[in-house]
């Protein structure tokens, strides 16, 4: 099966993605995270993501459609989150699809409001080894400060601060909202609430995906 999530920042995507992921038994693609990845190894294509990331904007069309097509050879399902998040890169995703003979199956469309989505990020904490995600309040870890899975330092994401919170959110309805139409005039689109606990919302995907 192939999927994409859309959502705005914090909507849930990481979470949901990787449970659907795991549940599917195909590959967890988040640009996201392959760019921290690429920042934390100081690669060149890290140190270009950086600047953007940190002020809350985008990288590059060209640039993030480049390393998705490069995952995508060889996968025949995958669930992908943080990517499409333009207009031009949903065309090329969907030009690449149809070179590969692998047509998407759904866009999931995560829905929160506002003022949820602040308080789950200002809250967010990651596993600087192997990448789990935790809130403090909604998903603590068992030890504080320490992953769960590995043990490893949890940690703050630079642009989980409130000021860059705000403009990513900017960001997502100037640039991001309108990829839900592209989907939507394709019959794609299967719009979920995303309020309630991570086992609640699972549900409600797996529903709206008829599985
Ligand atoms: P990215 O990492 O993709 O950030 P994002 O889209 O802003 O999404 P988040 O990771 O913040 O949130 P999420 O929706 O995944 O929520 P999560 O599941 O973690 O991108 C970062 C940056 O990289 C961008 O700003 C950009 O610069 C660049 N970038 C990435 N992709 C790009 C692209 N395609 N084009 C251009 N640039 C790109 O949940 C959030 C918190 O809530 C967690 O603490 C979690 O535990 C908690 N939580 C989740 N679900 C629930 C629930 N149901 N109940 C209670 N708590 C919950």
């Amino acid at each position: 099966m192939r999927v994409l999530f859309l959502g705005a920042p914090g909507a849930g995507k990481g979470t949901q993605a990787a449970l659907l992921a795991r549940r599917l038994g195909v590959p967890h693609l988040s640009t996201g995270d392959l760019f921290r990845q690429a920042v934390r190894e100081g690669t060149p294509l890290g140190r270009e993501a950086q600047a953007y990331m940190d002020r809350g904007e985008l990288v590059p069309d060209a640039v993030v459609v480049g390393m998705v097509r490069e995952r995508l050879q060889g996968e025949t399902g995958f669930v992908l989150d943080g990517f499409p998040r333009t207009l031009p890169q949903a065309r090329a995703l969907e030009e690449e699809l149809a070179v590969l003979a692998a047509p998407l199956d759904a866009a999931v469309l995560l829905e929160v409001p506002e003022e949820l989505i602040l308080r789950r990020l200002t809250a967010r904490r990651l596993c600087r080894s192997c990448g789990a995600v935790y809130h403090l309040e909604f998903h603590p870890p068992r030890i504080p400060g320490r992953c769960d899975r590995c043990g490893g330092e949890l940690y703050q994401r630079d642009d989980d601060r409130e000021e860059t919170v705000r403009r990513r959110l900017e960001v997502y309805r100037q640039e991001t909202a309108p990829v839900a139409q592209f989907y939507r005039d394709r019959g794609l689109l299967r719009q979920v609430d995303g309020t309630g606990s991570e086992e609640e919302v699972s549900h409600r995907v797996a529903s709206a995906l008829g599985r």
